[in-house]
């Protein structure tokens, strides 16, 4: 059976990941029992190029490297969108797969999803399945391209993967046929939980002078410091949305070292609007600033495992990002969200997250409760490492019932 997994920008890659390594588990176990075996091609579309947004995932992740890569970059979401669809058209007719596996709500999700759906089914072979990875999340908020991808997406797709209850709700309500719907988990956090012991090894806090020596024993504790990302467009495209939410953060900027590694849409901004007094400029060396220089250190973008363990170790997170809101929960961070809405609710229900808004005084005030805030909080169902065995299970089950399908049609 023949599956094609696409990524595309830096969220996709932690999704993938595991499903890349529990179709490797399934082959190792089918070879001894005699299963089918599956036969994979990982697409990069490009969307994320610079080495920092997507090379350094790759080795982070374990991730093979991908089979074909499109190599499509950024442009107007038009034009990206376009060409990743011609470019893709091409390898799907050639590689012909029997489920094309795409995850999350980027340009890449809807791109390759839209020409699957499209692809002529034969006399031999019907078209490829769809597969889905993430569906049924829901801002309510058609402003965000990405909430046009994800109701777009799974309005096409043939398998919808979900990541946690809101998602059944939001599918059924869409009228989305409910045997095409599966519970399974987040695979965002079954990267995150089989990371765990590779993330202690980053040298990431003490590059950045985060751990200091305790009176002189020889030991060393993190100083608490927050870690930040900004990068959605409507927060960061125009001067004074971005203003806003740094003057929002200004008192915890007085209280802790706020470590900023800064998306590249985000570093143009701050350079074009003139907004760089707000930050330190810090290099990743022993010049860094540790705690004891307050203030905002814009740094670049981080790999996976330094990012882990930039977001493990902190005493609060603030962001306007979708997978951050779901990694913190799963550690057990206090996060605040700047952001009106979110599509992941059960962050905020049972998780760590808070929903701050964008303006100024909501964003205060949810970082004064996050820093005030103790007691447990509870992992949301199936975000227990294991979802990408659920998910592949799944893809085996459908693909043979596909491969029975064309055999009964030749
Ligand atoms: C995309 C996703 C967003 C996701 C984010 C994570 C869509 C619609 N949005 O947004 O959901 O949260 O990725 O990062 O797909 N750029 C670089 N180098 C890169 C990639 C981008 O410099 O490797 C710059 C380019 O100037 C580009 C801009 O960032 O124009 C935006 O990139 P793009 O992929 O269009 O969207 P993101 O903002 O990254």
């Amino acid at each position: 059976m023949k599956i094609m997994i696409v990524v595309g920008a830096r969220p996709n890659f932690m999704k993938a990941a595991p499903i890349m390594e529990a179709m490797a588990r399934h082959n190792a176990e089918g070879a001894k029992s005699g299963a089918e075996q599956i036969e994979w091609t990982l697409v990069h579309t490009g969307q994320h190029y610079d080495s920092r947004m997507s090379d350094a995932f790759f080795s982070d992740l374990n991730l093979p490297l991908p089979d074909v890569f499109l190599g499509v970059g950024s442009g107007a979401h038009g034009a990206q969108t376009a060409e990743i669809m011609k470019r893709f058209e091409e390898v799907l007719q050639k590689g012909y797969p029997d489920i094309v596996v795409v995850a999350g709500d980027v340009n890449s999700t809807i791109a390759c999803a839209l020409v699957t759906s499209k692809m002529p089914a034969t006399a031999e072979r019907p078209r490829p399945l769809i597969a889905h990875v993430e569906a049924g999340l829901r801002s309510f908020d058609r402003t965000m391209p990405e909430e046009i991808n994800r109701v777009l997406t799974d309005h096409i797709s043939d398998l919808l993967f979900v990541t946690e209850e809101s998602g059944l709700r939001n599918l059924a309500k869409e009228g989305i046929a409910s045997e095409k719907i599966f519970f399974v988990g987040n695979t965002m956090i079954d990267s995150l939980l089989a990371a765990q012991k590779k993330v202690e090894t980053s040298t990431v806090l003490d590059r950045l002078q985060l751990r200091a020596p305790v009176n002189g024993n020889g030991s060393r504790k993190i100083k608490p410091y927050a870690l930040l990302t900004l990068h959605r467009p409507a927060n960061v495209d125009n001067r004074e949305s971005l203003e806003e939410i740094l003057e929002g953060l200004k008192d915890l900027a007085a209280s802790h070292a706020i470590i900023f590694p800064a998306h590249p849409r985000t570093q143009k901004q701050i350079e074009q609007n003139g907004l760089q007094s707000y930050f330190n400029f810090a290099s990743q060396d022993a010049s860094a600033p540790g705690s004891e220089r307050k203030g905002i250190s814009l740094i670049e973008p981080q790999g996976y495992l330094d990012f882990q363990s930039l977001m493990k170790h902190a005493r609060i997170v603030v962001t306007d990002s979708g997978g951050i809101q779901e990694e913190t929960t799963g550690l057990g961070v206090a996060c605040v969200t700047v952001r009106e809405n979110t599509e992941r609710p059960v962050t905020v229900e049972t998780g760590t997250n808070i929903l701050a808004g964008v303006r100024r005084e909501g964003i205060r005030q949810a970082i004064r409760q996050q820093l005030e805030r103790t007691g447990k909080h509870a992992v949301p169902k199936f975000w227990d490492g294991a979802a990408a065995g659920r998910i592949v299970e799944i893809l085996v089950q459908h693909s043979a019932k596909k491969l029975e399908l064309e055999h009964s049609q030749a």
